[in-house]
């Protein structure tokens, strides 16, 4: 069995299916992962799901990954346009990491415009809803075929 693939998320995800759903949609955080969990298994991947409001949690989720995972798929959500620590963590992480976002950034306020995380991921796949993170698998497991 190869190595889980793990799939971090940031804060305020907990609330998606009550969040603002004109822009996330009504798919809940427990339905992304039901069909994230579809997707690895059909490719013989595990996953690690996790989510936390807390920043120092998500560098600590990518340190873990990098130990014990094979590759990143991560949604960092508002720490997306601040976060240098995550924009470290990433650089130092030797694993593929596949930055998404279920809205489009760009095409919202200015201050979205910016990721720290997209300087350091390998891809980001944004726009697509809950179809993002299968998007962002596929790329991981893409990346993973090639090694
Ligand atoms: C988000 C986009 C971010 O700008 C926002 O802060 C989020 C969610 C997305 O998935 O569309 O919390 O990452």
């Amino acid at each position: 069995m190869p190595k889980p693939i793990y799939i971090i998320n940031g804060p305020n995800l907990n609330l998606l299916g009550q969040r603002e759903p004109d822009i996330y949609g009504y798919q809940t955080l427990a339905d992304i992962e039901a069909l994230c969990t579809k997707q690895a298994q059909a490719h013989g991947y595990q996953i690690v799901f996790s989510q936390s409001n807390i920043e120092g949690e998500l560098v600590n989720q990518i340190q873990a990954a990098n130990k014990l995972g094979s590759a990143v798929v991560i949604n960092p959500a508002a720490y997306t346009h601040t976060s240098v620590a995550l924009y470290d963590c990433i650089k130092a992480c030797e694993l593929p990491v596949i930055e998404v976002h279920l809205s489009q950034p760009h095409a919202r306020e200015d201050f979205r415009h910016v990721s720290y995380v997209s300087q350091a991921a390998k891809a980001t796949i944004s726009g697509m809803g809950a179809q993002s993170y299968i998007l962002g698998l596929d790329a991981a497991l893409h990346l993973l075929t090639l090694n």
